[in-house]
């Protein structure tokens, strides 16, 4: 498929090139996007290229990842990016620091699902790894239903298991699970436990 171009009054997602390597790099020496996500780390310029060459060129022309990146309307700077993996359907996605608590990705999360639904996809599946309650604010904000904690589909940067908090999205709007979001999962002091436990963890988010 051609790159696909999504907006809102908010947000505009659109692919990433090489021109956004700089806004990439800076995004990604971010300690909590290396900690809740797998790209490499220490990242460096070369690592932005190769993502834009080597994964979001070819998953777009394979249909196997669909990338974006997100900006401001109006504005060229790559805030974040999010992206939608074809064979388990999962979304990976993160905004630079300067770019959080405005409701960017709520808006870009549902512009993807919306997109995927559009492709015939009967469901978007989620997953962080368990702690990240700033993924997980965004998920429940977005539609997804809790449907548990087990292995993530992406194991860490050493190949070893991460727990993780799943969920999923049905295209027919039913609920996946009527199971609770985990109470560590919902921020505030019931949150401190698991985040502080459970470090080094990833997620299916744009890796290079
Ligand atoms: C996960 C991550 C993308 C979430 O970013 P975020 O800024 O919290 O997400 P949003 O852009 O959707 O913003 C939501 C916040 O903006 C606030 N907000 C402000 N105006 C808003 C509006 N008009 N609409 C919706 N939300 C709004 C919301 O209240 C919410 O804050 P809250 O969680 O305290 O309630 C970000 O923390 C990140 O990049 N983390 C590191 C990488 C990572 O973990 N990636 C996910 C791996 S699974």
């Amino acid at each position: 498929m051609r790159p696909v171009t999504l907006r809102s009054a908010r947000v505009l997602l659109d692919v990433p090139t090489r021109a956004d390597a700089a806004a990439i790099t800076e995004a990604c020496q971010d300690p909590d996007i290396a900690r809740w996500t797998t790209i490499p780390t220490p990242y460096t310029a070369k690592d932005a290229t190769t993502f834009v060459d080597a994964l979001v060129g070819p998953g777009w022309a394979s249909d196997r990842e669909y990338t974006w990146a997100i900006r401001r309307p109006g504005s060229t700077w790559l805030e974040g990016v999010i992206s939608w993996r074809t064979a388990h359907r999962d979304l990976g996605f993160w905004l630079a620091p300067s770019a959080r608590g405005t409701g960017l990705m709520r808006d870009a999360v549902g512009l993807v699902v919306d997109f995927a639904f559009e492709q015939g996809a009967p469901d978007v599946y989620w997953e962080c790894y368990a702690g990240n309650v700033a993924s997980a604010a965004v998920a429940r904000a977005s539609g997804f239903s809790y449907t548990g904690t087990g292995d993530a589909l992406v194991p860490a940067r050493d190949g070893s298991p991460v727990p993780a908090w799943k969920g999923l999205r049905r295209a027919d709007g039913t609920a996946a699970s009527d199971l609770a979001w985990p109470a560590a999962s919902l921020g505030g002091s019931a949150a401190t436990g698991a985040t502080d436990e459970q470090r080094g963890g990833g997620s299916p988010t744009p890796r290079r």
